[in-house]
């Protein structure tokens, strides 16, 4: 943890400044968790989605150099003016008039990540993008994952994994069911996702009155607020266990040697949500395997009277998925679910970005 005279320095000259979990990783954008929220609001007139709650804060920006080639490459563009409209749910915005492929300016992007923290899932239509563009307009979250289905990574791009039901010459070339539970990305790992950017490559063709394939959302902070306060209290004292390997099916698909890359990890019941501050129920169907310190039958029983209060229609968005949409979602605020209602013949091909976040409080 930097302390807060160094933090207040480092963001000054505008030098690189991460966490020292990320030492050692090559990120253009900065992470740093502190303590020192409110005196870097106070002092340096930081917002307070910058400067965020006293329990620690996640200050995000890029390096002074790479604003400046930001800046060269936009010296020919045009500001960008885009149209940003909520859904008619508790999560979710809509993004037009942006495209992704394109140098975005640093106003836009602050504007862009905003209105993530604020609606923890966003919708960007109309998107033709390589992968070096979708790679590179991930990285402005953060530091990219590299998923432990070596075999399901595009090839010169292992930051972008398939999801996909399309077979070639005999093989899968993605991850045919994933998502096909409620989950939340990594939430198995020590340092769990901060978000996930999916890009529509192809989908099952839709019917006279059906879409196909579409992924539903849920705002896990919606449902805890709608948690009892003595409910709320119980759960914050509560962690769980949480193992990639809970499903069989998964498990078959890895190697002796994956195995050992995803060792079962413990997160709280409650986490806080490291920009907004917001409490969120962090346990899902897919992943989490215990409540730490109750018996077998009891954890069983919260694990799914949680996991079913999550899900509840009120809480959800459905995407009903268009070729070229780009969806982004927050790994804390959010879980979702790949609805399986469609056929091998009808391919769909969805790219992954994954973004690292930080620790879990
Ligand atoms: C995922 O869980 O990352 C996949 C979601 C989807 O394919 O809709």
């Amino acid at each position: 943890m930097w302390r807060t005279r160094s933090c207040a320095r480092r963001l000054e000259t505008g030098s690189v400044c991460i966490s020292p979990t990320y030492n050692e990783l090559e990120i253009d954008e900065f992470t740093m968790i502190s303590g020192a929220t409110y005196h870097l609001q106070r002092q340096y007139g930081l917002s307070p989605v910058l400067a965020c709650h006293e329990a620690g804060i996640f200050v995000r920006g890029s390096t002074r150099k790479d604003r400046h080639s930001h800046d060269d490459r936009l010296q020919a563009e045009e500001k960008i003016t885009m149209k940003l409209h909520k859904l008619a749910s508790p999560l979710g915005s809509e993004i037009l008039d942006i495209d992704l492929s394109r140098p975005i300016d640093d106003a836009t992007f602050r504007q862009i990540d905003d209105a993530f923290s604020e609606r923890s899932v966003l919708v960007f239509r109309d998107q033709v993008m390589t992968p070096a563009q979708h790679v590179e307009f991930s990285r402005r979250f953060g530091g990219l994952e590299i998923h432990v289905l070596k075999q399901y990574l595009l090839a010169d791009f292992p930051e972008i994994l398939l999801i996909s039901n399309v077979v070639e010459n005999g093989k899968p070339v993605g991850i045919a069911d994933a998502g096909q539970q409620w989950h939340t990305d990594l939430s198995y790992v020590e340092i769990p996702s901060r978000c996930s950017i999916l890009y529509a490559k192809q989908i099952p063709e839709p019917g006279p009155d059906k879409t196909y394939g579409d992924t539903c959302f849920v705002s896990t902070a919606a449902a805890y607020d709608a948690l009892d306060p003595e409910m709320q209290k119980y759960l914050g004292t509560l962690k769980a266990r949480h193992s990639y390997l809970k499903r069989p099916h998964v498990r078959a698909k890895l190697s002796e040697e994956q195995k050992k890359q995803v060792p079962e990890v413990i997160h709280p019941v409650i986490r806080t949500h490291p920009v907004t501050g917001r409490k969120c129920i962090y346990v899902n169907e897919s992943f989490t395997t215990e409540i730490v310190g109750l018996g077998k039958e009891e954890s069983d029983a919260l694990i799914l009277q949680l996991c079913e209060h999550c899900q509840s229609e009120q809480f959800m968005y459905r995407h009903k998925w268009r070729v070229g949409d780009v969806l982004m979602w927050d790994n804390c605020s959010t879980q979702h679910l790949a609805v399986a209602d469609y056929g091998p013949e009808q391919a769909r091909l969805m790219n992954r970005t994954t973004v690292r976040g930080t620790a879990v409080f």
